[in-house]
């Protein structure tokens, strides 16, 4: 089978797992809670602004695949795995909904962020809701007949995830009011706020799927390079993405002064380095300085050079996959090196 028939097979089984995860229990719970369950699922993407039923976009389910795929690769049955990746989604868009306030980002997915809509305060409840959901996922393992001890392996490796991702949002917000980061302190960043969740995917699902320890060591490995591709990707498309395409707004990630690659590598440019510095230094940046930023960035060759990084990143990755063809199953193996090359040439 290729990616895309596996995808639209696992994908059809996330969307009904995530579905009885945000849906309320209606004989467990208050009927005025509904408008809780009303946020998460707008961010999903079910709902509308008007809260009316509705498909918007709703994410490239990139960690459930990982994961999945790597249940199949190890020879595991992945429907066996489904509640983890439900659960991984669900983590990851929890992390969506507090990083927009984190950012304080308006729009995502091409519609306004959940807290633009509802409000900070709703918005962060609905993320912490988004949250505990992600765990009772978990929970569901032992039910599709994941041995409890599996189970409870997955979720030490999900736990420790999470502590990971918000070190690393921590440093990002972090690093907005410092010159001083290094490309070492870069690199530390990103592999807590996105590779964390990304190496603990394709982990996670050959934990489920019975592989050995030193095997799904390897898949943890696999999935941090591709989650530094991933990231320094985003990097690329937060300063030169097209909005109409990516569904954020443009050249948000220099409003905010993140400290993405593509800067560093700009701050300490012989060329062009001193008045970036004392740009970044200065006051809150206008519509005229992000301009400027960005004719400095593109002076200094920085987009050229992130994406040679992410080119490198995503070699390491397909290196860290090959090694383990010889225990993999070939069908999930070759898609998993297909998503590898998508999401290294990704647009959105
Ligand atoms: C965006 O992740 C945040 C990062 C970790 C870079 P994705 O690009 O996977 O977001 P969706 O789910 O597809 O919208
Ligand atoms: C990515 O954050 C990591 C998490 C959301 C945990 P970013 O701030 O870099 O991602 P986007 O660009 O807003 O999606
Ligand atoms: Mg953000
Ligand atoms: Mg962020």
């Amino acid at each position: 089978m290729s990616l895309a028939d596996l995808v639209a097979t696992y994908l059809a089984w996330l969307e009904a797992e995530l579905r009885v995860l945000l849906t309320p229990q209606p004989a467990l719970i208050q009927p005025a809670v509904g408008g809780h369950y009303a946020i998460m699922q707008y961010h999903m993407g079910w709902l509308s602004t008007d809260l009316e039923p509705v498909q918007a976009p709703s994410g490239k389910r990139v960690r459930p695949l990982l994961c999945l795929l790597a249940c199949a690769a190890v020879g595991g049955d992945p429907a066996t795995a489904v509640p983890a990746a439900a659960g991984l989604e669900l983590l990851h868009n929890f992390s969506l909904i507090h990083d927009d306030i984190e950012d304080a980002s308006l729009t995502r997915r091409h519609r306004p962020t959940a807290w633009a809509l509802f409000g900070m305060p709703r918005a962060c409840n609905a993320g912490d809701g988004m949250f505990s959901l992600a765990h009772a996922a978990f929970q569901r393992l032992p039910a599709q007949g994941v041995r409890p001890d599996i189970a409870l392996n997955a979720l030490r490796l999900f736990d420790e995830t999470c502590v990971r991702l918000t070190e690393g949002q921590y440093l990002d917000m972090s690093f907005e009011g410092r010159l001083d980061v290094s490309v070492e302190d870069y690199f530390g960043m990103i592999a807590g706020k996105t590779g964390a969740l990304l190496a603990a995917s394709p982990e996670i699902g050959a934990v489920i799927g019975g592989a050995a320890p030193e095997v799904s060591d390897a898949y943890r490995r696999f999935g941090a390079a591709l989650g530094r591709a991933f990231q320094l990707r985003d990097d690329i498309l937060g300063i030169w993405g097209d909005e109409a395409v990516t569904g954020k707004s443009a050249a948000s990630d220099i409003l905010s002064k993140k400290k993405s690659l593509p800067v560093l590598y700009g701050l300490a440019c012989q060329a062009v380095g001193a008045e970036l510095r004392r740009l970044y230094a200065g006051p809150e940046f206008a519509a005229a300085d992000v301009a400027r930023v960005l004719a400095l960035l593109d002076a200094a060759g920085a987009h050229t050079y992130a994406q040679e990084q992410v080119h490198h990143a995503t070699i390491e990755a397909r290196q860290a996959l090959d090694r383990l063809a010889p225990e993999s199953t070939a069908a999930p193996h070759a898609a998993l090196a297909e998503l590898l090359d998508v999401l290294a040439e990704r647009n959105e």
